[in-house]
């Protein structure tokens, strides 16, 4: 198939394309670079650098396409709060544009990036598809939106999306030739490796008061390389026809912060002492997918399910790329 990924330069979606070359599909990768690499895109794509909300570029990558996998969007949630305009222009205006060339050049299959912050703070975990979607984010809100954007475009014109709520992304290719390299960083394995390889003696946790086992907050990893796999998965199935539908990716195991620090100590055989700091504001106690959706209608079976898998390859990207990749931002 020829498949047009969108943020296709960034973590998921630079190891989404290499995945996908690997199986055989032709890719266009659509990136503005404002926060991806070119360098990571694997140079058997075709790199258009660009932005989804812009018609004429659509025009010139979309046709001949059989599908796109959205990945595209701003992503820190904390910068959502202070600057929400952003993240609805962003993540939710912006692609309306995509979703309209997509029906004006018949290409009618899309797997999209989602989140497991549309469903806020939960009452309980495993948090199941059908728990209520009440984002305490506008980072949340904004992919809410575009998923419920997706819902319309497919009554009105046929438009098949598979909506993938992931929770917490880990890991990388395992080789360690492309990771994750967020400016700034906000995700807690590439946080705590980052501090390791620079050699700093302290680490600070967000808050030690939650009410879980060890007082820090709980949450789900699943390897980036699996989660990729998803997305050549769900390919597939909608080009065998399937209708579509939402999907959390995750191990439906959660991790305290306190264990994640110590898993990285342990891996990477480095020191650090933990400081309990305040909360960070929004974040829920506990995000636990419940996976079994997935694994029954999709088949999924993540490979890489275990923290310490995540953390060795994430690791070896690290600490041979202590400064990411080269240079960074257009
Ligand atoms: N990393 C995670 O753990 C995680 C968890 C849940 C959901 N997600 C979702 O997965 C997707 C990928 O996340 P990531 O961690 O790889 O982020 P990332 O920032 O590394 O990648 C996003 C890419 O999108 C590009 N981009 C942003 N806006 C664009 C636009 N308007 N047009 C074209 N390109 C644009 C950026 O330049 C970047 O390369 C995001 O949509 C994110 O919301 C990620």
């Amino acid at each position: 198939m020829k498949i047009l990924v969108t943020g296709g330069a960034g973590y998921i979606g630079s190891i989404t394309t290499r995945a996908l070359l690997d199986a055989g599909h032709e890719v266009i990768v659509l990136d503005t670079l404002e926060n991806g690499h070119a360098e990571a895109v694997d140079p058997r794509a075709r790199l258009e650098i660009g932005d989804v909300g812009d018609a004429t570029v659509l025009g010139w990558v979309l046709p001949g396409c059989d599908a796109v996998m959205h990945l595209a969007g701003y992503i820190e949630v904390a910068e959502s709060q202070n600057d929400p305009g952003r993240y609805f222009s962003n993540n939710a205006c912006r692609p309306l544009t995509l979703l309209s060339a997509m029906v004006e050049h018949d290409v009618r299959a899309l797997v999209f990036s989602s989140t497991a912050a549309v469903y806020g703070a939960p009452d309980c975990v495993p948090i199941v598809e059908s728990a209520p979607t009440v984002p305490v984010n506008a980072y949340g809100a904004s992919k809410l939106m575009f998923e419920q954007q997706l819902d319309w475009f497919g009554r009105a014109h046929g438009l098949h999306s598979i909506r993938f709520r992931y929770f917490n992304a880990a890991g990388a290719w395992p080789d360690g030739s492309i990771g994750e390299a967020h400016e700034p960083e906000t995700h807690l394995i590439p946080r705590v490796l980052r501090s390791m390889a620079d050699g700093q003696t302290h680490f600070e946790v967000y808050g030690g008061d939650y009410h879980t086992p060890d007082g820090t907050c709980v949450r789900d990893y699943i390897h980036v390389v699996d989660l990729a796999e998803a997305h050549r998965t769900a390919l597939e199935r909608l080009g065998a026809g399937h209708d579509g539908g939402v999907y959390n990716l995750g191990n439906g195991r959660g991790y305290s912060n306190l264990e994640v620090v110590r898993a990285c100590a342990d891996v990477t055989g480095r020191r650090i002492e933990i400081q309990i700091g305040p909360r960070r504001e929004g974040d829920p106690p506990q995000l636990v997918a419940g996976h079994s959706k997935a694994r029954r209608d999709l088949g999924l079976a993540p490979m890489r399910d275990d923290l310490r898998t995540m953390i060795e390859d994430a690791w070896r990207w690290h600490s041979e790329h202590p400064s990411g990749y080269t240079y960074c931002r257009v």
